[in-house]
C-alpha cells in the first residue's frame, strides 16, 4: 500500500505499454506446403497440386489488375474519360478476383503468395514495357492477358473438377472465367472500327 492508501501499479507497467518490437522467429508454415489434417475431405495431394496452381493462377490474376491500374493512369486521347473509368472499375474486379484466390489457397491449408516480387517471378503474362502506349496498345495487351487467364482457368477448373476440388472449380469458373469473359467484351468492344460521326 502507497501512503495514499492506493494499491500501487505493477511496477512493470511501463513494460506492458510500451510496443514490442523488431521480433523474430522462425517461419510458422513453409512456402508451397499445405497443413496436414485439415476436415475438409480433400487429401493432402489434392490440396496441394491445386494450391500450386491457384497460386500461378493468383501471380497472372495480381499482373492483371496491376496492368488495368497501369492503363488506367496512363491511358490518353479522345475516349480518355469513359476508358479511364473502365479500366478502374475492371482493376477493383480484378482485385475482388485477388482476395477470393488467395483466400480459397489459404482455406486448402496452403499458403498464398503476395508481394510483387513474387508475382513478377510467378506470373504468365508478358511484362509491359514502363512507357506509355497508344490506346489500342494497351486494348491489345489487356486482352492478350486476359485471353491466356481464360485458357489457364479453363483448365484449371477441369483439374479441379477431376480432383472432386468442387469449391475451387466454382471459384473459376463462377468468378474467374465469367468475369474475365465479361471484361473481353467491354474492352474489346473499343478496338471495334465503327464510324464516330457518319455512317459510311
Ligand atoms: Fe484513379
Amino acid at each position: 500500500m502507497s501512503s495514499t492508501g492506493l494499491k500501487e501499479a505493477p511496477s512493470k507497467t511501463r513494460d506492458r505499454i510500451t510496443p514490442i518490437q523488431n521480433q523474430s522467429a522462425r517461419t510458422i508454415q513453409k512456402f508451397g506446403t499445405v497443413i496436414a489434417d485439415l476436415p475438409l475431405g480433400l487429401s493432402e495431394e489434392v490440396r496441394t497440386k491445386m494450391t500450386a496452381e491457384l497460386n500461378l493462377m493468383l501471380a497472372d490474376t495480381m499482373s492483371m489488375r496491376d496492368l488495368y491500374k497501369k492503363s488506367h493512369w496512363q491511358v490518353s486521347g479522345p475516349t480518355f474519360y469513359q476508358l479511364h473509368l473502365l479500366f478502374d472499375k475492371h482493376h477493383e474486379e480484378q482485385s475482388e478476383l485477388v482476395d477470393l484466390l488467395a483466400e480459397r489457397i489459404q482455406t486448402l491449408g496452403g499458403v498464398s503468395i503476395a508481394m510483387a516480387p513474387d508475382v513478377a517471378e510467378m506470373t504468365r503474362l508478358e511484362r509491359p514495357p514502363r512507357d506509355r502506349e497508344e490506346v489500342p496498345v494497351q486494348i491489345s495487351r489487356l486482352l492478350q492477358a486476359h485471353k491466356l487467364i481464360l485458357e489457364n482457368a479453363r483448365k484449371l477448373a477441369k483439374m479441379a473438377d477431376d480432383r472432386g476440388d468442387d469449391g475451387t472449380n466454382d471459384i473459376l469458373v463462377s468468378n474467374v472465367v465469367r468475369t474475365n469473359e465479361l471484361q473481353v467484351w467491354f474492352v474489346s468492344e473499343h478496338t471495334v472500327d465503327m464510324p464516330l460521326v457518319r455512317a459510311e
